[in-house]
């Protein structure tokens, strides 16, 4: 079976993951994706990567992919458990253990959360508490069996690491995709928003990996300030159409512009 992102991400790539791989060279030495989420690009490129170097500055969704990779078994048997259990009460309940010490049991309440909660939506506190209301869905699929053990099956052998885009280090023969929270849009997936100034430290984060001998691609959306950010002739940009997910609307999907941008 074919591996799929294993959450519900805001800003996830599934719609748009054939238009970005069309840029994806057929073959990569070192694969990194720094602001993984749910990791649409990765799953979908992964027959195309000898190397892959995945992160993100969620500590617990970094948790939860280290947890498939490594415990698959037991994550399984507690998201079992929840799927059992499932409940508005059961919800709050687990959903108010913000200090669970155990890496299974909070991959598997991270994940039954992704599953249960309003729209798929991570949010915070800003002492870092999840606060998602729990949503209203007639048969969530909590415990997807076949997908989990398939992604299992592909992390192998994957780095897997917390930290923040600027920490990252890479490798000669490396293509880069970055995916940051967007321009104008929501931005707060931690307890720190995205704003312009991380943006443009991104940027420039990108020449330096340039220099060094990368290829990146940069996904964000397309306003004003990203055409001027990106504006230098050493960069590509495109202009790609994405059915893109609007936090802000309960009913759903919509069109929009976003931007390819390339060096
Ligand atoms: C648009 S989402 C990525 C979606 C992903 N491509 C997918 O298909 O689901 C942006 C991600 O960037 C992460 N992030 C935010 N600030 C970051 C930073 N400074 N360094 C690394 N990751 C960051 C967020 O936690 C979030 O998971």
């Amino acid at each position: 079976m074919k591996a799929r992102p294993f959450i519900k991400w805001v800003g996830g790539k599934g719609g748009i993951s054939r238009k970005v791989l069309e840029h994806l060279p057929n073959e990569i030495e070192n694969y990194y994706e720094p602001f993984l989420g749910g990791g649409a690009i990765f799953f979908n490129a992964r027959k195309r990567l000898k190397n892959a170097f995945l992160s993100d500055v969620n500590a617990q969704l970094v948790q939860v992919y280290k947890v498939i990779q490594n415990n698959i078994d037991d994550l399984i048997r507690i998201l079992d458990i929840h799927k059992k259990s499932h409940s508005k009460d059961y919800y709050y309940n687990i959903r108010s253990m913000h200090n669970l010490d155990n890496p299974v049991k909070m991959s598997a309440r991270f994940i039954y959360l992704n599953k249960t909660c309003y729209n798929g939506l991570y949010r915070v506190n800003k002492n870092n508490e999840f606060n998602v209301p729990m949503g209203s869905y007639k048969n969530p699929a909590i415990l997807d069996e076949k997908n989990l053990r398939a992604c299992h099956e592909v992390l192998q052998n994957v780095n897997i690491q917390f930290g923040s885009f600027e920490d990252i280090e890479v490798h000669k023969n490396s293509v880069i995709y970055c995916d940051p929270p967007y321009d104008e849009t929501y931005n707060q997936y931690t307890v720190n928003k995205f704003e312009r100034d991380i943006q443009e430290k991104l940027r420039d984060k990108v020449l330096e990996w340039s220099r060094q001998g990368a290829k990146v691609i940069i996904s964000n959306a397309d306003t004003d300030y990203i055409r001027e950010l990106y504006k230098n002739s050493v960069f590509t940009i495109i202009d790609i159409e994405a059915p893109r997910y609007i936090s802000c609307k309960t009913d759903g999907r919509d069109s929009t512009q976003e931007l390819l941008i390339m060096l």
